[in-house]
């Protein structure tokens, strides 16, 4: 980013401090969190990305948003993802992605986005050393930590003020750290390669909730990854005749599976350790995994068509997914019924996918501990707006 722009957003960040009192956000919802910051890959991406790439990306383009927006907005799926259905469920507006603000006054008095696409959780170093390809550079949760504290001096001015803000916000720590595996898997490195960036992973997504800690946040929810061999990107690289590598009830590749298990337990047992070190702090683990394999063991049960490992948007090929030709490229179709898809373009979920992830950790299923158990205000939300026995 220039400097010229840089200076744009210190005056409009400094405009907001002056005609916006900072107790506005509490005095707003009364309900549990006041704001949600947001840390993260595409997953949670709202438009960081294709503003750094000046908005000429592949999903600034329908069929992306179709679903609910109605038109592309940054986010990598048809619709909303897991991040706006909490913040919905919390009383809160989908989250404004950070690096656009200059655009059209928007506030961040319900917190801010700084997931991008892309990201991954160690910095560019890590994979240039290893001779690893990253498609952008500089927006590691390092750098997203530093957006972070640059956002920071702008939203108050001592440490007890900050402080005070951020112990009143629900933060989303990722997903982050799924891209720092997709990378070398899919420029082919081997498991036993891959398997030796999970404990420095762990570690750079613990050294950040440490960092936010310290800051002044109070509960952080931690995403795991995604069975990553129900993913038809991963499904398409590492197809294989042999039906050995795949389990016979979902299909999906159970040694890529295995791997996200291990990267779980890993996670889980970080979080853990956390805990001791900060005991006044919630650290909630969201198990994305266990979320999505229920679906893929029973798709139709919850709605969804027969075979769900087929993305909805692409190009052709067994699984809907065409490297080189990618959903939202000239050549790729969206399929009729994006509600009845997991996978939206093969690497990315659909909005009925999210909704469902995100309707599972409201109610208490899949996280640990519960958000009830945080917020028990939640459930009123939780009740309006996601009906119980979805899952
Ligand atoms: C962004 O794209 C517009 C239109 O193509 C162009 O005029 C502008 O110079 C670009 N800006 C940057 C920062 O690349
Ligand atoms: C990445 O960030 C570092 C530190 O802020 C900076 O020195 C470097 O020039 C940046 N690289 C690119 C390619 O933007
Ligand atoms: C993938 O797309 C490319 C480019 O359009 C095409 O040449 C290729 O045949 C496609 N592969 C499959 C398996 O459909």
């Amino acid at each position: 980013m220039s400097s010229s722009s840089c200076t744009y957003i210190v005056s409009l960040l400094f405009t907001f401090i002056v005609f916006v009192p900072p107790t506005s956000a509490r005095q707003s919802t009364g309900a549990c969190f006041t704001s949600i910051i947001s840390f993260g890959d595409s997953i949670a991406d709202t438009g960081n990305l294709i503003f750094t790439l000046n908005n000429s990306h592949r999903v600034n383009r329908l069929p992306y948003g179709e679903t609910f927006f109605h038109h592309p907005t940054g986010r990598f799926s048809d619709g909303r993802l897991i991040a706006d259905f909490i913040a919905d469920a919390l009383g809160l507006p989908f989250l404004a992605p950070y690096l656009p603000h200059y655009d059209g006054g928007r506030s961040f008095t319900n917190g801010v986005n700084f997931a991008v696409a892309e990201a991954t959780a160690l910095n560019d170093d890590f994979f240039n050393e290893k001779g690893i390809q990253l498609d952008i550079k500089n927006i590691s949760l390092d750098m997203q930590l530093k957006w972070f504290k640059e956002f920071l001096s702008f939203m108050c001015s001592s440490k007890e003020e900050c402080e005070d803000k951020l112990s009143s916000a629900l933060f989303l720590m990722g997903e982050i750290g799924g891209n720092d595996f997709n990378y070398p898997f899919l420029q082919g490195r081997s498991f036993e390669e891959v398997r030796t960036v999970v404990p420095l992973v762990i570690n750079a997504i613990s050294s950040a909730i440490t960092v936010v800690i310290k800051l002044g946040a109070r509960t952080l929810l931690v995403p795991g990854n995604f069975p990553i061999g129900c993913i038809p990107a991963y499904l398409s690289f590492f197809h294989v005749s042999n039906t050995e590598d795949y389990d016979e009830e979902t299909g999906c590749i159970k040694w890529l599976n295995e791997f996200s298990e291990y990267y779980n337990q890993l996670l889980i047992k970080e979080l853990d350790h956390l805990r001791k070190m900060h005991p006044h702090t919630t650290l909630i683990y969201a198990d994305y995994y266990q979320a999505l394999i229920t679906i893929y063991q029973s798709p139709e049960k919850y709605g969804f068509q027969s075979s769900p490992l087929v993305a909805c948007c692409g190009a052709g090929g067994l699984y809907n997914y065409n490297f080189s030709c990618m959903c939202g490229e000239l050549g790729s179709t969206v399929c009729v019924e994006p509600s009845r898809h997991l996978s939206w373009d093969g690497v990315h979920f659909t909005e009925a996918a999210y909704r469902k992830i995100a309707t599972g950790l409201l109610q208490g299923k899949f996280t640990n501990p519960t958000f009830t158990e945080t917020c028990a205000l939640l459930e009123p939300f939780g009740n309006l707006k996601f009906p119980r026995n979805t899952f």
